[in-house]
Parts: structure tokens; C-alpha cells; sequence
């Protein structure tokens, strides 16, 4: 046997255990669900976990994402069980579906859609020419704005999506500069790779995507910048892992914390770098660093990111509340006797770090199961944190 499936042999039997303790199932349930994987498993690789193992393993995944501030929330994660899907266009019409539910009119929803999962014996398998996935989902995030490099070398709309645009570009994709805009918040299409490695593009319908123009009721001057994001965070690139099944594509979306917007993806230098355009609206020196000129913009933007979110009646959180409500799931996990881990230089918001409680805690960096994990990443070939659970069951 393969290393990979030796993994999901172990990693499979670790999941079956803590499915079973934390939603109460007998020992005999667990023996025989386990063996039964085990022959699945022997026999192709893959094996089929129930919709209602599933669907806890995507929320436990959610509970150990320990970059995720906003995890208090994790068993109300919606789960669309998409396995059945084969074609790229039932996946972008499952999708449409999913945006539907979680944009809610912008009482927003944390949905996950789960597509077939690939199959681990493919992975060591250097004869393998098939992909690695039925299905996969070249964005990072479903909504993202186009950035096109102009003949100064200079980046119009979001840089981090330069590589991208051009790939849509080169499938047929063509800018419209998206309802008459000058371009700096066009939405890319979704890009599907099937399992031949072609590659198939979808325009987001305009009832899936509900958007917010960034306006701050106390500086009417940021009007002209005609800013705005879109209302919720799709995740499209990051592989879901449960009992050692890989779904690589599985996106799923939470809502945003404001910081996320103004304190990185509109000020970030490599980003949109707004920061000086806001000061020079604002009228604010910028000659020197020592007036806190950046700071000023930077809270002011941040402003004006809340209130018309706020306005447009879509959900969003502040960074001081979203840290109340990670310490609060703290004390529910420690209540359960279970350790939180994290990743504290993701936890602390990207603004006014020391004024969140986050800041003076510390934080452990392991990786528990399942999980969700960048792409890049390679399985570990041993159980993440061991096996807790089978302490108590073997
Ligand atoms: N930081 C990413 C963005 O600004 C989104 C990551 C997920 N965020 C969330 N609130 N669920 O687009």
C-alpha cells in the first residue's frame, strides 16, 4: 500500500472516532464503520463518507482554522453536499445556488458547497496523467476584481489578481469595465478546470452578486473615489481535508470583518495602496510619518467600510467585536476540554493590534483534523495531532 493510503487508513479511523464521541455513537457503531472504510478504502482508494459525516467534518474543520477570528460560529456552517456533481457547468449552477443562500439579501449566511473529492491512490501514482480532481476552481475567491497592467507598468484594480485576469483574458474573457466603470472594480469570471485539464469560464449572473459602494457619512470628499467591495468572501482555492479525503474543491464563505477590507485589501500597498489618495481627499500632510497621516486615513477608511456596510444592511463584524467573540469561543472550546489552537499573527487584527484582546494571549500552531489548507500544501503523512480519541477507544 501507498503511503497516501496508509494516511487515509489512519486519518479515516481518527475522524470515524471523534464523529462518534462528539455526536454519540456506540462503540460497535464505530468498529464497524471503520472496518467498513477500511475496505473501501483497500478496494479504490476513495470511500464514501454519509452526508452527515461530512457535513461535521467541514464544521470541525471551520473549528480548527487556526487563522479564523470568526470561528465561535462554526456549527452553523450550511453544507450543500455537491459530491454528485461531474460537469463544470451543474458545479457553476450549484454555485449560483450557494451565493443565493449565503448572500441572503446581506443577512449573510456561512455556507459550504463540497464537490467530489480526488481520489488519494492518484497521488503517488507516477503513471497518473489524470488530474488530480473531476473538478477544480482556479480563483482564490469566487468574486474578485480584475487588476490589468497599463502600458506604465503601473496596476489598475487589484494587483493580486494580475495572473488571473490574464489567464481569463486568454480563455476569451473580455473586460467590460463591469457597469460603466473605469475598471478598478471589474469582476472576473469563475474558471473551472475539468478532469482533460481544459479549462471553461462563467460570468456571475447580476442576482448572485450583491456589492457595497464605500462611502463615510462624514467625508463626503470620498465619494469621488467611487470605492467599493463585494458583500461576502467566497473561498475557492483552499482543500478541505476529512478523514484524510482531499476535497480540492470545496468553497465556502463566512462574512467579512471590516479590517480584512480597509485595513489590507484597499490599503495594503501591494493591494489597492489607497491610503495616500484618502489623505489627499482628506486634505492631511503627508510629508512626514510623524503626524500619523496613514493612521488617520487608515481609521477613516475603516470607517466608512462599517457604516456603509451598516447602510447597505449587509452583516459585517468590527475587529474589537470579532475578538470578543473568539475569546468567548475559547471559553466554550476549554468548557468542552478541548485545546484552541491558532495562528496568532492572523488572529490579531491588522489594525490596533494591542487593542484587541488577542494580542496578550498566546497561541499553540499545530494543526488538527480535519482541516482546511492551502493548496500548495502536502499531506502529512502522519495523523496531524495524533489520534486523541483512540486513547480512549482502543
Ligand atoms: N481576507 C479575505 C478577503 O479580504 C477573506 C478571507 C475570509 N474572510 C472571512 N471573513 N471569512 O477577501
Amino acid at each position: 500500500m501507498n503511503t497516501q493510503l496508509t494516511y487515509v487508513f489512519q486519518e479515516s479511523e481518527c475522524f470515524i472516532r471523534q464523529y462518534a464521541l462528539e455526536s454519540g455513537q456506540s462503540d460497535e457503531w464505530v468498529r464497524e464503520r471503520i472496518s467498513e472504510i477500511h475496505r473501501e478504502i483497500a478496494r479504490g482508494g476513495v470511500f464514501n463518507l454519509s452526508e452527515k459525516e461530512l457535513a461535521f467534518g467541514a464544521r470541525i474543520a471551520w473549528r480548527n482554522a487556526n487563522r479564523c477570528i470568526g470561528r465561535l460560529f462554526w456549527k452553523s456552517l450550511h453544507v450543500f453536499d455537491c459530491r454528485e456533481v461531474k460537469t463544470p457547468h451543474d458545479l457553476f449552477e450549484k454555485l449560483c445556488e450557494h451565493l443565493k443562500f449565503a448572500t441572503n439579501g446581506g443577512v449573510i449566511r456561512s455556507a459550504i458547497t463540497i464537490f467530489p473529492p480526488s481520489n488519494p491512490s492518484f497521488h503517488s501514482d507516477p503513471s497518473a496523467t489524470r488530474f488530480e480532481a473531476p473538478l477544480t476552481i482556479l480563483n482564490h475567491q469566487l468574486f474578485r476584481y480584475a487588476g490589468y497592467v497599463q502600458a506604465d507598468g503601473s496596476i489598475l484594480g487589484d494587483p493580486m489578481n494580475v495572473e488571473l485576469t490574464q489567464q481569463c483574458m486568454s480563455l476569451g474573457w473580455e473586460p467590460s469595465h463591469y457597469e460603466g466603470r473605469d475598471g478598478r472594480f471589474d469582476l472576473l469570471p469563475l474558471v473551472v478546470q475539468d478532469i482533460n485539464g481544459s479549462q471553461h469560464w462563467f460570468t456571475w449572473p447580476r442576482e448572485v452578486f450583491l456589492e457595497v459602494p464605500i462611502t463615510h457619512d462624514a467625508y463626503p470628499q470620498l465619494d469621488a473615489l467611487n470605492l467599493r467591495w463585494y458583500a461576502i468572501p467566497v473561498l475557492s482555492d483552499m482543500v478541505l481535508e476529512i478523514g484524510g479525503l482531499q476535497f480540492p474543491t470545496a468553497p465556502f464563505n463566512g462574512w467579512y470583518m471590516g479590517t480584512e477590507i480597509g485595513a489590507r485589501n484597499l490599503a495594503d500597498p501591494h493591494r489597492y495602496n489607497l491610503l495616500p489618495e484618502i489623505a489627499s481627499c482628506l486634505g492631511l500632510d503627508t510629508s512626514s510619518n510623524r503626524n500619523l497621516w496613514k493612521d488617520q486615513a487608515l481609521v477613516i477608511l475603516n470607517q466608512a467600510v462599517l457604516q456603509s456596510y451598516e447602510r447597505a444592511g449587509v452583516k459585517m463584524v468590527d475587529h474589537h467585536t470579532a475578538s470578543e467573540q473568539h475569546l468567548h469561543f475559547e471559553r466554550t472550546e476549554a468548557n468542552q476540554q478541548r485545546e484552541v489552537h491558532g495562528d496568532w499573527s492572523w488572529l490579531v487584527p491588522p489594525m490596533s493590534g494591542a487593542s484587541s484582546s488577542l494580542f496578550h494571549r498566546e497561541y499553540t500552531n499545530h494543526e488538527k483534523t480535519p482541516a482546511f489548507r492551502n493548496k500548495v500544501h502536502t499531506p502529512h503523512l502522519q495523523p496531524a495531532t495524533g489520534c486523541p480519541m483512540s486513547k480512549t477507544h482502543s
